[in-house]
């Protein structure tokens, strides 16, 4: 990585950088030709990262294509994709982390993947130095991780800018996602009511506006339609504050709303959210 960048000769150019976990789709791509319009070098990286992987979760199973991965990727406007192997990036006795601490990582995915995003905020912050990009794209998708990374990088006065990216979504609404391919026939006609329920929460509240900006209606609301379907159980319904994760008692004007929800079927577990806001008339 170090010696394709070098040969690169990356002075003087701007270097946009995509980190994943491999198994490419629509999403992932969304974000490479972003980084491909607003930079001269793109790099992508594909490495499925042990450590925010919690005993017993997927990370032996995730699925891995990366010859695949590699013509999406080049395809799509990537320079350079770099798959390093395990050990290249947790070098022998490493025992650095970084962590961004409090409610942020507890709440949401942190309550049942307890060490996860101290698992992304260190292979990123890894990858961050070697690639040393003047941007790094996230999605929106991931959201509480966006948060995070937007926290660390703050914090650590890392130099590189954060951008988020929109959610890629299926034609019936389910959010692409690698683990998608996970769900059985019926598991996945059922998983769009993640995004039905977030619409209808969505649709509730611009009908209303002030009047129906209550958060624990909002989340009864998103509750019963996940319900509503027999093969979804849901781990949580949350609406937060769109930039601290802090809570929330009603959606304010001018203020952001995420209303997350995690939701499994059979033994996938599956996230989506949306921004909630109410518009200044
Ligand atoms: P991964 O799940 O492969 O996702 C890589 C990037 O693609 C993340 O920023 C994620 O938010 C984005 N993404 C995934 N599905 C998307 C969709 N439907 N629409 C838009 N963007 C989408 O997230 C990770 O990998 C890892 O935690 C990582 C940041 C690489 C650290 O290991």
């Amino acid at each position: 990585m170090k010696e394709a960048l070098a040969q690169a000769d990356r002075n003087q150019k701007r270097l946009g950088f995509v980190p994943t976990m491999g198994y490419l789709h629509e999403g992932h791509m969304s974000l490479i030709q972003k980084a491909k319009a607003e930079n001269d070098l793109v790099v992508v990286s594909v490495f499925v990262n042990p450590m925010q992987f919690s005993p017993g979760e997927d990370f032996e199973s995730y699925p891995r294509d990366i010859e695949r991965d590699y013509r999406l990727a080049i395809a799509v406007g990537a320079d350079i994709v770099f798959h390093p192997d395990v050990e290249e990036i947790y070098l022998p006795g490493a025992s650095a982390a970084v962590e961004v601490t409090g409610e942020m990582t507890r709440k949401l995915c942190g309550v049942s993947r307890p060490n996860h995003f101290r698992g992304v905020t260190t292979v990123v912050s890894i990858l961050f130095h070697i690639v040393r990009p003047d941007k790094a794209y996230f999605g929106q998708k991931d959201a509480q991780q966006l948060i995070i990374i937007k926290k660390m990088v703050r914090d650590l006065h890392i130099p590189v800018e954060v951008v988020g990216c929109p959610i890629v979504r299926e034609k019936d609404g389910l959010a692409r996602s690698s683990r998608n391919v996970y769900l059985k026939p019926e598991e996945r006609k059922a998983a769009v009511v993640l995004n039905r329920a977030l619409g209808i929460a969505e649709e509730y509240l611009r009908s209303g506006a002030e009047r129906n900006s209550d958060v624990e209606t909002l989340k009864n609301i998103i509750r019963d339609e996940i319900e509503s379907e027999p093969l979804a159980a849901i781990d949580y319904v949350e609406l937060l504050d769109g930039v601290t994760l802090e809570n929330v008692s009603t959606v304010l004007h001018g203020k952001e709303v995420l209303a997350a929800v995690a939701v499994r079927f059979g033994t996938t577990r599956l996230i989506d959210n949306r921004i909630l806001s109410i518009l200044r008339k």
